[in-house]
């Protein structure tokens, strides 16, 4: 790790040391570093099943080129890019009923790199048996294709999160790259202070002008990671909002467009999302928005806006003019412009920032566990059933008290409430969490209306 850099006095540039170097543990992603080997034990998104038609695609991960493809019988393979023959790329192969044929000498691969046929060779030849070419697995859900890149020993089941299966919700692949690391991206879903900045009083309400009330704010560890908690008053309605880290690098992010101003019990999510290392110094968000009317109250979303490169919300791609940017800046360019991997030795954090620092340290914690030889843990996976996870908002009717400092502390405590609920509550095991967990939250308002009157 690089020692802290500070500059006391005005008008100092000049006295700059050389930049520190970024933390590359937290940061590299490419073969043999910790944060790269850490998400490589966890199934990783890597494209649209809409993407993989009748041409292989190339695909990057952890700083590694990969062909993409469909065999004809519908099973996908993921392989090194160069033909175990000669060199050539696969990108130019073609799909066959089951594999991938390369194009210049004809030699066919199977989905799992499999040496299926040498046609150049005498019949006899018994050097495809001998070889056999780099693959790695993949399974297809929802509309994406992921793969799994750690060791094969280790391969986990695949996670299926409740959120993946919430009845009613239509889920809608898309994806967008950012030319910056992975780590920045993925941090920002657990800085809930840039909704108050970037997102609403900066330049224009992005979602709704409740954003821009600063929240009382806490960060909670989870079974799966962590959430945090925001809790603003907004009239006579305290609106307690989490969203979900799902370690390493899956986050969930509740309604979109949340304005605080009709009270609901645990409103689920509006988008989950995987925040891939293409390589140290390019990430893409790749995930589903989740499309159901009680997520979309006001009708602003737009599920033609979702694929490749694209989402229906502000401020999410680099493709506006560049003077718009500047002055209505968005998520894209806050998080790339912090550097291609950003230093933490240069930065000067504060208490809004305890979601980063405390997102760094579960991340750490994992990479321990890795260097000591263990599973990196804390994913609640369980054969059958769905695994809960905690994103949600909730706005409850409690009218504010007279003093602002005894509101704060009111919102507090109903944001530690409300939280007690989703996070601790028994139910999780029961496959009625969403009724169940509703009812408390319901009884809850209505204790604390009375508490009130
Ligand atoms: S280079 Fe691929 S078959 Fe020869
Ligand atoms: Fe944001």
């Amino acid at each position: 790790m690089s020692s802290k850099v500070i500059l006391i006095k005005p008008y100092s540039a000049y006295e700059r040391q050389p930049a520190p170097a970024e933390d590359a543990d937290l940061t590299h992603v490419e073969r043999g570093s910790p944060a790269g080997e850490l998400m490589r034990r966890y199934w990783q998104p890597v494209a649209l099943s809409s993407e993989v038609g009748e041409l292989p695609i190339k695909v990057r991960m952890f700083g590694e080129t990969l062909v993409l493809f469909r065999a004809k019988n519908g099973q996908l393979g993921l392989l090194e890019p160069h033909c175990s023959h000669r060199g050539t790329s696969l990108e130019f192969g073609i799909c066959e009923e089951n594999g991938l044929r390369c194009c210049y000498h004809g030699w066919l691969f199977g989905v799992d790199g499999t040496i299926l046929e040498t046609p150049g060779d005498p019949p006899e030849s018994t050097l495809r048996h001998s070889l056999c070419h780099g693959a790695y697995p993949v399974h297809e859900y929802k509309g994406l294709v992921f793969g799994y890149f750690g060791p094969p020993a280790a391969k986990p089941e695949f996670p299926i999160y409740d959120s993946f299966e919430h009845p009613g919700d239509r889920l809608v692949p898309y994806y967008i790259t950012y030319p910056c690391n992975w780590l920045q991206v993925h941090e920002n879903v657990m800085d809930p202070a840039h909704a108050v900045f970037l997102h609403t009083r900066i330049s224009f309400s992005h979602f709704a002008d409740a954003w821009g009330e600063l929240p009382e704010m806490d960060f909670v560890p989870t079974p799966t990671g962590m959430i945090y908690v925001t809790t603003r008053r907004w009239g006579d309605n305290v609106w307690v909002r989490s969203n979900d880290i799902l370690l390493p690098n899956l986050a969930q992010v509740g309604h979109v467009w949340e304005d605080g101003a009709t009270p609901k019990a645990f409103g689920r999510v509006a988008i989950t999302r995987w925040t891939t290392p293409v390589d140290d110094t390019t990430c893409r968000i790749i995930g589903w928005r989740h499309f159901h009317p009680d997520a979309d109250p006001r009708g602003l979303a737009d599920e033609s806006q979702c694929g490749p490169e694209s989402v229906d919300f502000f401020g999410q791609n680099g493709d506006r003019p560049y003077e718009e940017r500047q002055r209505i800046p968005g998520d894209y360019d806050a998080q790339v412009s912090q550097r291609p991997i950003a230093v933490h030795a240069l930065e000067n954090l504060t208490r809004c920032d305890r979601g980063v620092a405390m997102l760094r340290q579960l991340i750490r914690r994992q990479m321990r566990r890795m260097a000591e030889g263990e599973a990196p843990g804390v994913s609640a996976v369980r054969s059958g059933g769905l695994i809960p996870t905690y994103t949600h908002d909730t706005v409850i009717q409690v009218p504010p008290r007279e003093d602002k400092q005894d509101d704060a502390a009111l919102l507090r405590e109903i944001g530690k409430g409300i939280t007690d609920i989703v996070v601790k509550g028994p139910q999780h095991e029961q496959a009625d969490r969403h009724e169940r967990v509703r009812a408390l939250i319901h009884a809850y308002a209505e204790s604390r209306r009375e508490t009130v009157a």
